[in-house]
């Protein structure tokens, strides 16, 4: 542990040094700034895509819908994979991608040959840091699908290498862009929730037919709710929780502490699904089913945060933000707010949507350019390439990356220690006093 941590130190200085010592008038990452960090504009934005299974090909769907996105390049193991996503790029009338599937490592030979703007994984999460850090080393901006990073020395790789090649490094969490969520933004900023206290956000999702499955996440997910006991999924519910709390630009994660229940789901359904040879009959699952979280930020405020995909329940990300002046909660969506609802009662979100509606859901531009893949998952996509055409910074940060993903560590760790309080790391160094709050923007 002692010298990784140290080594850890060592880059961090010297990227520190380096970046200070290059930069005088170009923007950085490094200094405070009202935004933290922006590139210059591209004419297009020429993508790689490395992982294109299930969320991967959603990806693929949407980018090819997106004016100014072009896919060179496609990176799986499972060439049949990349070959599909292939034939949708010809399909649209755009050239054939060059395809990468030599293997778990083809991404480097993908980063280091072909001219791109942008590397984007929707690989299993073991890969997400490597194919980030190949990318920002040959000069490539990095995305990737959620978590970016499952631990809080991979969390700072990710940042140190973001400063030092002044690179963007996004997470692509789609959730900040759903329509409940995005109101409730708009109801942030226009300050009808009075001042936010707390918030409660999770991923509940019964995911234990996925897990068993012999294809897609069947493969590989299960694996870590063998090794791993906290929350292992904790940036749908704490992005958007984020956003509306300034997270990483006026307030910050501090302290969190962690407990889970005992682990039955899966092997319950292992037991009552798999034939009896099953070599999967073998495994032993130590993943609490339900992990609880609770978050204190530097301004006080706080965040309950659960975790729970394997037991039967409808899906929730709960969303609730109560302010000093109203309280907004998802599943099922709903508001109340002082004054204007009736006294202790919630009234239903779609009642808000004319008055508050996010712009980004109301834009006939976007409507027109999706053609049915859908909400969220798109806008995600539209933002990231808009803001790379316009050199504009990015909706997240590799701040917000490591921010929301550091808790997959510090929840384990704080399991591990009967609820022993963990300190949140400051990513940004001090910076987020400085930063300014994520802006409504306009599509
Ligand atoms: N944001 C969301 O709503 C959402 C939804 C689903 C999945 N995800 C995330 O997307 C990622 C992928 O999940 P999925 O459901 O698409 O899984 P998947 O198994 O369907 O797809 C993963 C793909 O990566 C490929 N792959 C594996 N290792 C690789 C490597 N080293 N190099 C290149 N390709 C490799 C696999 O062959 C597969 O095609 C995960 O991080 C997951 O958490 C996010």
């Amino acid at each position: 542990m002692a010298p990784q941590a140290s080594r850890r130190e060592f880059i961090r200085a010297s990227a520190a040094l380096a970046v200070g010592a290059r930069l005088t008038s170009v923007p950085s990452l490094a200094e405070p700034g009202p935004r933290p960090f922006r590139a210059a504009p591209l004419k297009r934005v020429r993508i790689g895509l490395v992982g294109v299974g299930g969320q991967g090909t959603t990806h693929v769907e949407n980018l090819l819908e997106i004016p100014g996105a072009d896919l060179l390049a496609v990176g799986d193991i499972v060439e049949g994979h990349a070959r599909r996503a292939a034939d949708k790029i010809v399909e649209t009338g755009q050239p054939e991608p060059r395809l990468f599937t030599r293997g778990p490592r083809d991404f480097e030979r993908m980063c280091a040959e072909m001219d791109l703007d942008l590397v984007f994984t929707a690989t299993p999460w073991e890969w997400h840091v490597p194919v980030m850090l190949a990318a920002m080393a040959h000069g490539k901006h990095a995305a990737t699908e959620v978590p970016a990073a499952l631990t809080v020395d991979d969390c700072w790789a990710l940042v140190e290498a973001a400063e030092r090649y002044q690179k963007h490094c996004v997470m692509m969490e789609n959730c900040c862009y759903d329509r409940f969520e995005l109101m409730t933004l708009v109801l942030v900023r226009q300050g009808l929730l009075g001042e936010i206290l707390h918030g409660e956000a999770g991923y509940l999702h019964d995911l234990r037919r996925v897990k068993f499955s012999s294809e897609g996440e069947g493969l590989w997910r299960r694996a870590w709710a063998q090794t791993h006991n906290g929350n292992l999924y904790p940036t749908h519910g704490l992005g958007p929780i984020g956003s509306c709390m300034d997270i990483n630009r006026g307030d910050r994660f501090q302290t969190v502490v962690s407990f889970s229940s005992p682990s039955r789901g899966l092997q319950q359904w292992q037991e009552e699904h798999l034939e009896p040879g099953d070599p999967r009959r073998r495994e032993r699952y130590i993943l609490g089913d339900q992990n609880v979280s609770l978050i204190q930020t530097a301004r006080g405020r706080t965040i309950y945060l659960a975790h729970n995909t394997h037991n039967p329940r409808p899906y929730s990300r709960l969303q609730l933000l109560q302010g000093t002046r109203g309280i907004v909660s998802g599943w099922p969506h709903r508001v109340h707010l002082e004054g204007r609802s009736p006294e202790h009662a919630w009234e239903p979100a779609e009642q808000y949507y004319d008055e508050y509606d996010h712009p980004l859901w109301r834009s006939p531009k976007v409507r027109d350019m999706d053609r049915g893949h859908g909400g969220m998952d798109f806008l995600e996509d539209y933002r990231l390439i808009q803001c790379l055409l316009r050199g504009e910074p990015t909706d997240f940060t590799v701040y917000d990356a490591a921010a929301t993903s550091s808790m997959v560590e510090l929840s384990i760790r704080s399991v591990r220690g009967g609820g022993k309080p963990q300190s949140v790391p400051d990513f940004t160094r001090g910076r987020w006093k400085a930063w300014a709050p994520w802006p409504i923007v306009e599509a």
